[in-house]
């Protein structure tokens, strides 16, 4: 199988299940960037050129649009569709010190420039050469256990966890997210409440996710070290990191004032984008 992705994809948001119905195991991962480490291979979407001379990023926001290799015919490439193999981190969608006060740039460099990025290079480290190599993010975490599984699903929950901010992003839900937050909750003060119970209540390190299963119920899980909603056939929405390293800089013990506090920062356009129906 090979792996796709497409501009458009990008540009709304990455990796997320925005491009699954509900029930459907995603079909497409959205890894923004791309590797390129097969010398002499041809490019399969576009055979006359070589994955050699495309690279990284090529033809993606990030890039201006730039680097994208030349056929050997000279036609210059508009989009580069391929992504191969390996998983990069990808550039956030807001600088370091956006998020601060209630995320400090401190944080932001340990937690997504460490942490995370860990997790990615120990991932493509243990795929390498094993039938999880050709697979979409999301099936590797939905297949595998152990190490891998660990590694995957940090990999997956922390880049959904980071884009979901914006300091001056949709500071409440809207449309259908909110007439379900509505039916079941009552108010969004409600859900809050209860995602900052759930939060405060996780044992050790894990996550408090809002999920949404075939149906369009809404779910809050208490989640322990890397678990994923995923596993269990619902589809994540929303995320916190309860792990200390999301927090403990900025709050040290102060883990629910975290939790309210990150509210502040959440953009809920992109919820809702997330939430299929
Ligand atoms: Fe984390």
């Amino acid at each position: 199988m090979r792996l796709h992705h497409n501009q458009s994809s990008y540009d709304r948001f990455l990796w997320t299940t925005l491009q699954y119905k509900p029930g459907l195991l995603p079909t497409t991962h959205h890894n923004p960037l791309c590797h390129t480490r097969s010398e002499g291979m041809n490019h399969p979407g576009h055979p006359d050129v070589l994955l050699s001379d495309c690279k990284v990023g090529a033809g993606l926001p990030e890039s201006g649009g730039q680097n994208l290799p030349t056929t050997r015919s000279g036609t210059k490439l508009k989009y580069l569709y391929y992504c191969p193999m390996k998983f990069t981190q990808p550039i956030l969608p807001y600088a370091p010190d956006a998020l601060s006060p209630v995320i400090s740039p401190m944080t932001i460099d340990y937690h997504y420039g460490k942490h995370e990025k860990a997790y990615i290079d120990n991932l493509n480290r243990l795929i390498e050469d094993t039938p999880y190599e050709d697979m979409p993010l999301e099936r590797i975490i939905i297949e595998s256990d152990g190490v891998l599984f660990n590694n995957a699903s940090q990999a997956w929950n922390h880049i959904f966890y980071f884009f979901q901010f914006q300091p001056q992003g949709q500071k409440a839900p809207g449309g259908k997210l909110m007439e379900q937050i509505e039916k079941q909750f009552g108010s969004f003060e409600e859900l809050q409440k209860k995602m900052e119970e759930a939060g405060a209540g996780v044992f050790g390190s894990g996550w408090v996710w809002l999920a949404n299963n075939v149906n369009g119920e809404l779910e809050i899980i208490k989640a322990s070290n890397a678990e994923n909603p995923l596993t269990r056939g619902l589809n994540p929405i929303l995320v916190f990191d309860v792990w200390e390293h999301a927090y403990y800089l900025d709050y040290q013990n102060r883990r629910p004032e975290y939790l309210k506090k990150l509210w502040d920062i959440v953009d809920w356009s992109v919820i809702e984008s997330r939430y299929p129906f």
